[in-house]
């Protein structure tokens, strides 16, 4: 099993459609997907049962941290949804955070055989549900929105010193945690955004962290983005798949997420 984790502390940024537009994506290719909501906000947990694609299991997200011998049923695609209360609460217990990291991966080792993938979506804090799912992670993802706030925060998804990407690794906390790169998200063709993706692209610093469609990018092309979509809003918001969207407006999304989404499922070694 592979687990990525979605990763950036700046909310609303897409990390939860992109989570799970990922998740049917990976089935669709007839892979057994486990998705994990460590996000008391439930955007993960909300869109995956309302497909009904998923079977949600009986144990909450908050256990795989707290009791080392949390299992979940068999199905080719399994949610554990969020609890709020007690997600919130593993914040509050700092001598027990060595122990929630240590569930985490014994967690997912157990289950190693029985998925080929875990996708876990955070919550925008830089704390300890943030940390276990990095430490525990084969990859990770940062979307980002083409603004000067997203821009500024780049620092903390880089070098934070809890949960910065690179200090992990750099650190050794997870070694063979692979940043699979930033992914522009609700992109809008505005003069703005253009010149901050400009920016990115031209900026050594960040053009190496973005994630590309090809191995070797040269042109603007050749780098990852989601554009913004009312259709992609509106399926989300109704549990759907995009992919199985019979809508033009779907159809004409999906065309350009699917090579996205593609490119994500090959570097992880799916496709
Ligand atoms: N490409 C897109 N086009 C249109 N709407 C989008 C797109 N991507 C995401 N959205 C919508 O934008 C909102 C924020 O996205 P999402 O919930 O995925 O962000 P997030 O990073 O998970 O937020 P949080 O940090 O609060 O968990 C949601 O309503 C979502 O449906
Ligand atoms: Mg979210």
């Amino acid at each position: 099993m592979r687990t990525l984790t979605l990763t950036n502390q700046k909310g609303g940024v897409g990390k939860s459609a992109a989570a799970t537009m990922l998740a049917h994506y990976l089935r669709s290719l007839g892979h057994r997907v486990l998705c994990l909501d460590f996000d008391h906000q439930g955007n993960f947990t909300e869109p995956l049962t309302k497909s009904g694609k998923c079977m949600v299991s009986s144990v909450t997200a908050d256990k795989l941290m707290t009791d080392p011998e949390a299992t979940v049923e068999d199905a080719p695609m399994v949610l554990v949804p969020q609890d709020k209360l007690p997600l919130q609460a593993l914040e509050r217990s700092p001598d027990r955070y060595n122990e929630f990291a240590k569930n985490l991966r014994g967690f997912l080792a157990r289950h190693g055989d029985r998925f080929d993938f875990a996708i876990i979506d955070t919550n925008p804090a830089p704390d300890i549900r943030m940390l276990a799912a990095l430490v525990a992670s084969d990859f990770a993802l940062a979307p980002i929105t083409l603004t000067q706030e997203a821009i500024d925060g780049l620092a903390d998804l880089y070098n934070h010193p809890r949960v910065g990407i690179f200090m992990l690794q750099q650190r050794g906390y997870n070694r063979r945690l692979r940043f699979l790169g930033m992914l522009p998200m609700l992109v809008k063709k505005t003069t703005f955004q253009l010149s901050v993706l400009e920016l990115l692209m031209s900026t050594p610093a960040y053009r190496q962290h973005l994630l590309t469609m090809v191995d070797d990018p040269k042109t603007g092309n050749d780098f990852a983005r989601i554009r913004e979509a009312d259709v992609i809003r509106e399926y989300q918001a109704a549990g759907q798949f995009l992919g199985s969207g019979r809508k033009t407006a779907a159809r004409e999304a999906w065309s350009e997420v699917k090579p996205v989404l593609h490119r994500i499922a090959t570097l992880m070694g799916a496709a």
